[in-house]
């Protein structure tokens, strides 16, 4: 996997907000994985700021979010649409028509998770998917288990889950949906590339699992060691743990590779 560090959250958002926007530039019809959570705040306040600075373009790009919980409308704030809109869609020029995201409002949500993997693959696939990752190790909202669900597919959140996202709904615990609907691992090793984003010391023991640990259900980002073109970014107190063991030497956002 290749590792690259950073001193803090903002180089690191700071940093792959600019190879984004140079991909763009490479690539305008570019299609972008995009996650929600904690993590990726500074990253979309760092894409914002260069947009308003007249550096990106976004006209043609495409996009897929992870997840979305289901039975909230668009409109709550707790919605992954609602963080989106406020995050980085109203600060960009994308056609909201090649914006897409699980319905968790579906009829038939087995029927939206279907439609939501064609859109994926009638857009060429997804070109780079931004990953956070939970403290038990899920990406998207694929939760350690025996087995994994390779496509689309609805999930019943834990309860750590759920505690994760209390923050985006004032704290309520009982306010956050019970369910949502997420990317399988299949649909997300599909992308051709992947960029893994940590930050804090809480994530510091999952990615030592995720980066050196046996592949595992068990540790869901664990089967990103089977992509050919991942990129683990870490501040670097996720990255403490591979540090004091001697396992990554890095710095700067240099790239590490083992
Ligand atoms: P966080 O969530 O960014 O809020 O820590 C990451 C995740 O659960 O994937």
């Amino acid at each position: 996997m290749k590792i690259r560090i950073f001193s803090n959250e903002d180089s690191l958002a700071a940093a792959l907000a600019r190879g984004i926007v140079a991909r763009l530039q490479k690539q305008p019809r570019l299609v972008l994985g995009l996650a929600t959570g904690r993590t990726p705040l500074p990253l979309y306040r760092a894409l914002a700021a260069l947009h308003d600075r007249g550096a990106s373009d976004y006209a043609q790009a495409t996009t897929f979010n992870l997840d979305e919980f289901v039975g909230l409308d668009p409109s709550h704030p707790g919605s992954y649409r609602a963080y989106m809109r406020e995050q980085l869609f109203k600060h960009v020029n994308l056609a909201p028509r090649r914006i897409h995201f699980l319905d968790g409002l579906a009829p038939d949500l087995g029927a939206g998770c279907a439609r939501f993997e064609s859109s994926v693959l009638k857009a060429g696939g997804i070109d780079l998917q931004i990953l956070g990752i939970g403290a038990n190790g899920h990406i998207g909202f694929n939760e350690p288990a025996p087995v994994l669900s390779p496509w689309s597919h609805r999930v019943k959140l834990t309860l750590a889950s759920r505690k994760a996202n209390a923050g985006f709904f004032d704290g309520k615990l009982r306010d956050v949906p019970r369910e949502a609907l997420s990317m399988g691992v299949a649909t997300i090793m599909h992308a051709r590339s992947i960029v893994l984003m940590a930050t804090g010391r809480e994530k510091a023991d999952v990615i030592e699992k995720t980066v050196t640990g046996p592949v595992t259900t068990r540790v869901p980002a664990s089967l990103l060691q089977l992509h050919h073109d991942v990129e683990i970014w870490l501040d670097e107190s996720a990255a403490s743990k591979l540090r004091r063991e001697g396992l990554v030497a890095g710095r700067g956002g240099r790239l590490h590779e083992r």
